[in-house]
C-alpha cells in the first residue's frame, strides 16, 4: 500500500553526502520531518540549514554509527527531539576496492562494522519506535505502516571482483533484510532494499578505503547520487521490496534470475578482461 511520508519522522545515516544526502533532500520536497546522520558534523549542519531555509524540519545528529554508546544516544536523542521514529533510512557505507590477496582481517572489520553491523544495530535501537509507529497507524486506522530500508548494493546480489568484503558485507545485510522481513511482517514494519550499482560519488577518496581494485569500474555508466536518492524516497512511497538502481543492478537483481547463464558469461568476461590486463598477477 503507497503511503505518505508528510510529517512522518525518518532517520537518514549517512547523510553527510552521496546517496544519503540526496535522499535526506529528496525526502525533504516530501515534507518527511528529518534526522540526518553522518561523522562529518559541519557537512550535516551545512544541509540541515538549506533544508530548514526549505521549510523542511531537519536536525542533524553527528554520531559513528559504528559506537554502540553513540547509537543509543542517538536514537534517544531522536525520539526526545522528534517523539518518535517512523522510518529507518541506513545508507551509512564503506568499502575496499581491491583484491583480497592483499587485504588485511582489519580492512574487513572496517567494512563489514559499517555495512552491516552497524545497519543492523541501529535496527534494532530503533525497533521499538518503529513499532510503536505502525501500531498507531493500525489504532488510527490510517494505514500508516513503519519502515527499514537497507542501501544495499548490486554487490549484496552477485560477486564483483575487487570488491570481496563489500559483496560479503552487503550479500549480508541483504539476506538479514530478507529475513526480518518476514519476522517484520506480523508488526506491519516493511522491510525495503536498495541495490545501487555504481553511483557518482562525491569524493570517491572517503567512500574506498583502497583503492587498488584491478577491475575496470566503468563510471560512465554510473547514476547520479540524486538519481539513486529519488529511487529511494520511490521506494518508501511505493513500499517495493527490491529496487535496482542502474543497468547492472537491474541484471544482478532480476535479469539473473530469468538468464543466470548469461550473467555467469558476463562476469567471467570481465574477470577475463581483468587477468589480460594484470598478466601473470
Ligand atoms: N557509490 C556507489 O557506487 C555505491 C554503489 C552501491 C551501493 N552503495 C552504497 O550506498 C550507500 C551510500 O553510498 P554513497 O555512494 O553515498 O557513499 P559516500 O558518498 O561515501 O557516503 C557514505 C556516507 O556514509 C557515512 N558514514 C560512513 N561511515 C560512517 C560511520 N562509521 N558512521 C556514520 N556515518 C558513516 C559518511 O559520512 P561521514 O564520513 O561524515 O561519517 C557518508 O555520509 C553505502 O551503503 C554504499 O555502500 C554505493
Amino acid at each position: 500500500m503507497a503511503q505518505d511520508l508528510a510529517g512522518r519522522v525518518v532517520v537518514v545515516t549517512g547523510a553527510s553526502r552521496g546517496i544519503g544526502r540526496r535522499t535526506a533532500q529528496r525526502l525533504g520536497t516530501h515534507r518527511a520531518r528529518l534526522a540526518v546522520v553522518a561523522r562529518s558534523a559541519d557537512a550535516l549542519n551545512t544541509l540541515v540549514a538549506e533544508l530548514r531555509a526549505a521549510g523542511v524540519e531537519c536536525e542533524a545528529f553527528p554520531a559513528d554509527v559504528t559506537d554502540p554508546a553513540a547509537r543509543a544516544k542517538l536514537v534517544a536523542d531522536v525520539v526526545r527531539r522528534f517523539g518518535g521514529i517512523d522510518v529507518l533510512v541506513n545508507s551509512a557505507g564503506t568499502a575496499s576496492f581491491a583484491e583480497f590477496t592483499d587485504s588485511t582481517p582489519e580492512i574487513l572489520r572496517a567494512v563489514t562494522e559499517v555495512n552491516f553491523f552497524a545497519s543492523v544495530e541501529m535496527i534494532r535501537a530503533t525497533q521499538p519506535e518503529l513499532l510503536r509507529s505502525s501500531l498507531n497507524g493500525r489504532k488510527d486506522g490510517s494505514g500508516w505502516r513503519a519502515a527499514v530500508l537497507n542501501v544495499a548494493s548490486t554487490c549484496g546480489r552477485i560477486g564483483v571482483p575487487s570488491l570481496s568484503e563489500h559483496c560479503g558485507s552487503k550479500h549480508a545485510i541483504t539476506g538479514f533484510s530478507e529475513a526480518i522481513r518476514l519476522e517484520f511482517a506480523q508488526f506491519d514494519i516493511d522491510v525495503l532494499l536498495v541495490h545501487p550499482s555504481l553511483v557518482t560519488t562525491d569524493d570517491p577518496a572517503k567512500h574506498y578505503i583502497r583503492h587498488a581494485g584491478k577491475v575496470d569500474l566503468d563510471f560512465a555508466g554510473a547514476v547520479s547520487p540524486e538519481y539513486a536518492g529519488e529511487r529511494v524516497v520511490e521506494a518508501l512511497l511505493s513500499r517495493r521490496r527490491e529496487t535496482a538502481v542502474g543497468r547492472d543492478a537491474w541484471w544482478a537483481c532480476f535479469g539473473k534470475r530469468a538468464w543466470p547463464r548469461y550473467v555467469r558469461w558476463l562476469m567471467r568476461r570481465k574477470v577475463r578482461k581483468f587477468a589480460q590486463r594484470h598478466p601473470g598477477e
